[in-house]
């Protein structure tokens, strides 16, 4: 088993992903982050911890140049495979092989939870964006992580509750599994990525804990409503 048990999920994360993205980035991020990326025509993205491609894919069908790089081997040749024209590199966020200000956009979906420290990731991140240019990130809210541990809790019948948050400032690892997906993630409260982001003088353009879209399929979509499951921040390198 390797140390975040990525490799090992490598296959049921390919076929969960699917054509369009799990529930979450097809009902509820996809739907923000797509436009986001899009709305100042990026020429050069790169997508930190792109996993089998799809962002990525989604960005250079509409024209941008995107990069993608994730540590993950099976994920990575997954990706290259998908899409042989696109560029995908074995790189892990806390190194990234590039120049600075290499990028116009710099994406992190979904990526940020799944590093054990983020200070030097997020330092990579602001180094490789040009002065001018878009750091968008979606994350797992801190009030899902700190209850990820326990999860819902349901009455007899199976209904959903309420969901627990607790110990909310602890730093902490734990295995999280899914659909025959078994990965580490990391719960940080709020406060520790926006230190991050702040160390190096980025200014916050767009903050956002989105809603399912109308229309998303019910009864899932009310667990994206009765708890914060996502974050979405846009952020600005100082010109
Ligand atoms: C939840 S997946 C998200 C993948 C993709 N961004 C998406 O939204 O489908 C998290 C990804 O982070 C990658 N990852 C794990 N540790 C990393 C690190 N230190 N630096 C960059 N990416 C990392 C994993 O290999 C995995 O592909």
């Amino acid at each position: 088993m390797s140390e975040n048990g990525w490799n090992e999920s490598a296959a049921a994360w390919i076929a969960d992903m699917g054509e369009h993205g799990d529930f979450g980035r097809r009902y509820v991020l996809d739907p923000i982050m797509a436009p986001r990326a899009l709305a100042k025509r990026p020429r050069a993205a790169l997508d930190v911890g792109c996993g089998e491609g799809r962002f990525c894919r989604m960005l250079s069908a509409e024209g941008v140049a995107c990069t993608g790089i994730d540590p993950t081997p099976a994920l990575i040749a997954h990706a290259q495979k998908r899409d042989p024209a696109g560029h995908y590199i074995e790189a892990s966020g806390e190194a990234l092989p590039f120049d600075e200000a290499s990028f116009d956009l710099v994406v992190s979906y979904l990526s940020l939870i799944d590093m054990p420290e983020i200070t030097v990731p997020i330092a990579e991140m602001a180094r490789v964006l040009r002065p001018g240019g878009t750091l968008l990130v979606a994350n797992l809210n801190g009030f899902n992580t700190a209850g990820a541990e326990s999860g819902w809790i349901r009455d007899a019948r199976g209904e959903l509750v309420h969901y627990p948050v607790d110990y909310y400032l602890d730093e902490r690892a734990f295995w999280t599994q899914w659909r025959g997906i078994r990965i580490v993630n990391h719960h940080r409260p709020l406060q520790a990525y926006m230190r991050e982001f702040l160390r190096h003088d980025l200014q916050l353009r767009h903050f956002e804990e989105p809603r399912p879209i109308v229309g998303a399929p019910e009864p899932k979509a009310e667990r994206y409503r009765r708890a914060p499951w996502f974050l979405v921040m846009e952020w600005m390198k100082p010109n």
